[in-house]
């Protein structure tokens, strides 16, 4: 009689903040099946407690440490700099501490406004050099872990629904369902990034480990007025509610963003992430 044995393959355990965020939300939904996800959400895990975060991971069985939890208000932050720094900077100092005292691995999410926008494209080789409070303090993240723990970058992240969040993509459909115009950026490249696309692909570098950079990020950078009026096109609304306005008009008054950010990666060779076009959800 055939004997068979069932090898069963342990699930890789992450311990995740920011799993309730508009990215770290999704990235549990999709990848649940194939990883176990520990959740270590606010108020009860805090990342800004130094005692808070120790007592917690020190006994906790994991294999990565994926941190996502920021604070992420760009124009926020210039006013609340220093809570911006507190949660961003020394927040990922006290949990990247513990997890290398652990032995464990540490990805960083982070941000392709690291970038000025001023000479693109930008790779996960070049420089440099945040204009904003927010961009300062995703960077500054990045040097304490840079060279020990994974480093990923995304930009402009949407998916098809999150009530408690909203991305460019919804607050421009949802500005066009009620037929209020939408100023949208004609001098200024972003790179749009499926949020299902960056799962997917954080998960095949889950199971490939490895402390580099990593850009996760749509395979097409557009100007917001183009990506505004392909997604009135898309859901047959109004196109013309759509008017372009210019860079510096639009941010007059808010924090500095990069310009011509078109964030690209030269060492993705393991996802195929999509443009926009092809991924409106
Ligand atoms: N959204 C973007 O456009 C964008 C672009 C590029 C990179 N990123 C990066 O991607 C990551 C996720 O962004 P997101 O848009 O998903 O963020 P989000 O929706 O604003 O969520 C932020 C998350 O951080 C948690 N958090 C805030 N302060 C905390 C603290 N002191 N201790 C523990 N957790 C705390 C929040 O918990 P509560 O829900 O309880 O407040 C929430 O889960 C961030 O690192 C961000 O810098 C985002």
């Amino acid at each position: 009689m055939a004997v068979w044995r069932e090898t069963k393959m342990r699930k890789i355990k992450i311990a995740i903040t920011g799993s309730t965020g508009l990215v770290g939300s999704r990235i549990v939904e999709l990848l649940s099946n194939e990883f176990e996800f520990i959740p270590l959400r606010y108020p009860e895990f805090d990342i800004t407690r130094k005692d808070v975060v120790y007592n917690t991971l020190k006994d906790l069985l994991f294999d990565i440490f994926l941190h996502l939890a920021a604070y992420t208000d760009v124009d926020g932050a210039e006013k609340n700099k220093e809570l911006a720094f507190k949660v961003n900077v020394d927040g990922t100092r006290n949990v990247f501490e513990v997890v290398e005292f652990l032995k464990k691995k540490f990805i960083y999410i982070s941000t392709g406004f690291v970038f000025d926008g001023k000479n693109p494209p930008f790779f996960e080789d070049s420089k440099p050099n945040p204009l904003s409070v927010y961009a300062n303090t995703k960077y500054e993240g990045e040097k304490i872990v840079r060279g020990r723990a994974m480093i990923v970058r995304i930009e402009y992240p949407y998916r098809k629904s999150f009530p408690p969040k909203k991305d460019f993509f919804r607050a421009i459909k949802e500005r066009l369902e009620k037929g209020q115009e939408v100023f949208a950026v004609e001098d200024m490249f972003i790179t749009p990034t499926f949020i299902d696309d960056m799962a997917y692909g954080l998960g095949c570098l889950f199971k490939n480990f490895t402390p580099e950079i990593f850009h996760l990020v749509g395979s097409k950078s557009y100007r917001p007025y183009d990506l505004a009026r392909i997604i009135a096109k898309k859901f047959s609304l109004d196109e013309s509610l759509v008017k372009p306005i210019s860079f510096e008009k639009f941010f007059e008054g808010r924090a500095p963003r990069p310009q011509w950010n078109e964030v690209k990666s030269k060492k993705n060779n393991f996802f195929r992430m999509r443009s926009f076009e092809e991924t409106i959800p």
